[in-house]
């Protein structure tokens, strides 16, 4: 575990419940929301006041030599109360409010490197310092969103990083909305292009309108400026080469070369060079296999192909 870790945990000990997280995430309508397990609820440090006094020792004169005194300092639960409340200005979906690192499952080794990269950056995070993202492209309920949010819930409750999720559509909504309330598109990405971690979903999404690429381009823009940390989901391809293409024109009906075709559409065609280019500085390039299996499928069909229970090969080290 993180050297981090240690403020927070303490009163939750083996609660059965959270496991000793002293947290618990749960589903509130459309929102992934966080609370305090019951079991560290009430501080059996601090009794409740949220500080407490700690013992230092000073020399303050050469002729009475070390004093010790006592200064109130923040208590661990104060820490826990603070982070719960930034986790839920985080804005993750609420059908994701179970995901874990834990328990996303790759199917096997070649499926393994998304979680690596995630889960190295979650743990790796440097406060101080500065930090490459990462960005996820592969096919459609793969896990991508997942991560997303097992990264920013591992960061902001483990590590108290202040961090933002935006699915890209609703932003574009949003700002529409702003706009017609009188706000500029500036008031609304600023918050966004300040918070020290954002996550941006279904990057490459939506209409291409001129509006949606300037605004893309405006927040990712002062991102890259501001040397902040982003982390990006997409269902287009990184890929450089369009190998597909060529292979279209043996398929059988136009519905199987529209989807190959859509799978075939690069990121780059959809941002932008702007955008593609601040990306590949900004980002570790990860992509799924073409052939991972939709999560989402597979559980309303009862999971035939048994991907779950499929055993999990680890690696000794990375
Ligand atoms: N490898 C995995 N292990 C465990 N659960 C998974 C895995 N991949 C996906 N899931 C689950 O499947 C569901 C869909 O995953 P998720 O929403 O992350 O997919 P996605 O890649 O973001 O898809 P989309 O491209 O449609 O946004 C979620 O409930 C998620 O927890
Ligand atoms: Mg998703
Ligand atoms: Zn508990
Ligand atoms: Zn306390």
């Amino acid at each position: 575990m993180d050297r981090a870790d240690m403020g927070t945990k303490g009163s939750g000990g083996a609660c059965g419940v959270c496991g000793g997280r002293t947290y618990l995430i749960e589903r509130q309508g459309d929102r992934a929301h966080a609370r305090i397990c019951e079991c560290s609820v009430e501080c059996q440090v601090c009794g409740g006041r949220g500080h407490n006094l700690v013992e230092q020792e000073a020399t303050f004169s050469k002729k009475v030599g070390p004093r010790k005194y006592e200064v109130l300092a923040p208590c661990a639960c104060t820490l826990r109360i603070r982070r719960v409340a930034r986790y839920n200005e985080v804005g993750l979906p609420g059908v994701l409010a179970h995901a874990t690192f834990e328990n996303y499952r790759p199917i096997d080794d070649a499926h393994n490197r998304p979680k690596t990269v995630a889960q190295h950056f979650a743990h790796h995070f440097d406060k101080k310092g500065s930090n490459k993202g990462f960005i996820l492209s592969g096919p459609v309920g793969t896990g991508k969103t997942h991560l997303l949010a097992a990264t920013l819930a591992h960061l902001v409750l483990e590590m108290g990083v202040q961090a933002r999720y935006v699915e890209i559509s609703l932003l574009y909504a949003t700002i529409r909305r702003g706009f017609q309330e009188g706000k500029s598109g500036g008031e609304i990405i600023g918050p966004l292009s300040e918070v020290e971690v954002l996550a941006i979903d279904e990057l490459g999404k939506g209409r291409g309108s001129q509006f949606e690429l300037e605004t893309m381009d405006e927040l990712i823009a002062r991102r890259y400026n501001a040397n902040r940390t982003t982390l990006f989901a997409t269902n287009y391809s990184l890929e450089p080469e369009r190998k597909i293409t060529r292979a279209v024109s043996g398929y059988q009906s136009t519905e199987d070369a529209k989807n190959v075709l859509r799978d075939a559409e690069l990121l780059r065609e959809r941002v932008g060079e702007r955008i593609y280019s601040r990306l590949c500085e900004m980002c570790t390039f990860v992509e799924l296999p073409k052939d991972t299996p939709d999560h989402r499928r597979a559980r309303q069909q009862g999971e035939p192909r048994g991907h779950h229970h499929a055993p999990v090969k680890m690696r000794a080290h990375r």
